[in-house]
């Protein structure tokens, strides 16, 4: 290991704690000591609930959540902080804009364009739109190598397109998506761009000016921050457009016994007591990420994933999911043993204290388009090492002997 290597790792108190090789970073990722010790002393020092209280403590903890709404607004190139909104997660993030602008602004017979490899969570929120609406989901089908083009979406686009909801990074293929190019072609049509950032935000640097995208959704969970915390990027005058999505305390500017006026953007959405320790944690990882920044962490995730690219695509009756080019898996590499459930194939790892995820991986439409019931994952984080590769290398090896084959 190198010395990189060593002080990586020794920054995640899990990876210390248990034996265990993790490969399963792109359901949710290990979490570096600086994260834990922001959140501790969040409710260590700053407690108290934020934008209500007029005393001391109260107004630190706000400072701390608006500090960390202006962190992650830098992060990703918004033009000011009042364009996050802070969620719990992409999921929530996306059902933020479908039961928001979706449900609000879509009318019988207009067009949402979502992608075949779309995660439920940028699939079903919209499906639920066009049972409300009477508007209609349309797929961009994608090629064996899990690729789809700007061209396409041209085609399909229609006077009645309102929404295309693209994600950056496949979770099943690795992919990046030319979102640029994507957002360019919605937009020349007048449809609003939605992005899912979930596989995206946390390994390459992703700038939602230049993407010209109109709303960006990620998890903290997944970019080494808390689990429970997440964001919603909207451009500023479609958030103001856009009705509440929940009601309740803090997003009001003024209630009678008959109706309410409603809080400025982002307060607006952000009803009830806010995930301040989230917040300041989800900050916290974004300061561990730029402390390395992104050169290295896509350099390392880049060896790693050819590594593990190159070796499996020698190991007989393994066969991988999507393109045969390693530098189009962004560290996920999704494949399929002959002959053994992926059921197994995980359980085999897990014997061998290797976790990768098995199962439709919340991709259930892009399995059957693909012809597979289920397949296994491993997907690397910025802390995983060759030493951690080379032991899901001999773990797949020998696992097809494991489960009483010859070879
Ligand atoms: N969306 C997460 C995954 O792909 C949970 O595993």
């Amino acid at each position: 290991m190198t010395e990189l290597d060593l002080k990586i790792k020794d920054e995640f108190p899990v990876l210390k704690n248990r034996n265990i090789v993790y490969l399963d970073n792109a359901a949710t990722s290990q979490k570096p000591k600086s994260v834990i010790d922001a959140v501790k002393r969040y409710y260590e020092y700053d407690n108290a609930n934020p934008m209500r209280g007029l005393y001391e403590l109260s107004i630190d903890a706000t400072k701390d959540y608006e500090k960390a709404r202006q962190t992650v607004a830098d992060f990703i190139h918004a033009k000011k902080k009042e364009e996050i909104v802070f969620t719990r997660n992409a999921t929530e993030s996306l059902n933020l804009i479908a039961y928001s602008y979706g449900m609000h602004f879509l009318r019988n017979g207009d067009e949402i364009i979502i992608s075949i490899m779309e995660h439920h969570s940028n699939l079903l929120p919209w499906q639920i739109v066009a049972k409300n609406t009477g508007a209609v989901v349309k797929y961009l089908e994608c090629n064996e190598e899990g690729e789809i083009f700007p061209e396409q979406l041209e085609k399909m686009m229609t006077k009645r397109t309102r929404m295309v909801c693209l994600t950056q990074i496949s979770n099943l293929f690795g992919r990046e998506n030319d979102i640029k190019a994507f957002a360019e072609v919605a937009h020349r049509h007048g449809a609003v761009f939605v992005c899912d950032g979930a596989q995206s935000v946390p390994h390459i640097p992703v700038d939602v000016q230049d993407l010209d995208v109109d709303f960006l959704a990620f998890s903290g969970h997944k970019m080494y921050g808390p689990m429970g915390i997440g964001a919603l990027y909207g451009k500023e005058e479609l958030l103001e457009q856009m009705p509440p999505f929940l009601y309740g305390g803090e997003m009001i500017e003024y209630v009678t016994r008959c109706g309410a006026t409603y809080a400025q953007v982002p307060h607006k959405f952000e009803a009830g007591t806010v995930n301040a320790g989230g917040a300041v944690g989800l900050a916290e990882a974004i300061s561990f990420i730029n402390s390395y920044g992104f050169d290295i962490i896509t350099q390392r995730e880049d060896e790693l994933t050819k590594l593990a690219f190159t070796e499996m695509q020698s190991i007989p009756h393994v066969e991988i999911i999507g393109s045969k080019d390693y530098k189009e898996h962004h560290g996920i590499i999704t494949f399929v043993v002959e002959g053994v459930h992926p059921h197994d194939v995980a359980t085999i790892f897990d014997a061998h204290h290797v976790a990768v995820r098995a199962g439709h991986h919340c991709v259930q439409p892009l399995h059957t388009h693909l012809h597979k019931m289920s397949t296994t994952r491993m997907s690397l984080g910025f802390y995983n090492n060759e030493e951690d590769v080379t032991a899901f290398l001999e773990v797949l090896k020998g696992l097809r002997k494991e489960m009483g084959y010859g070879e």
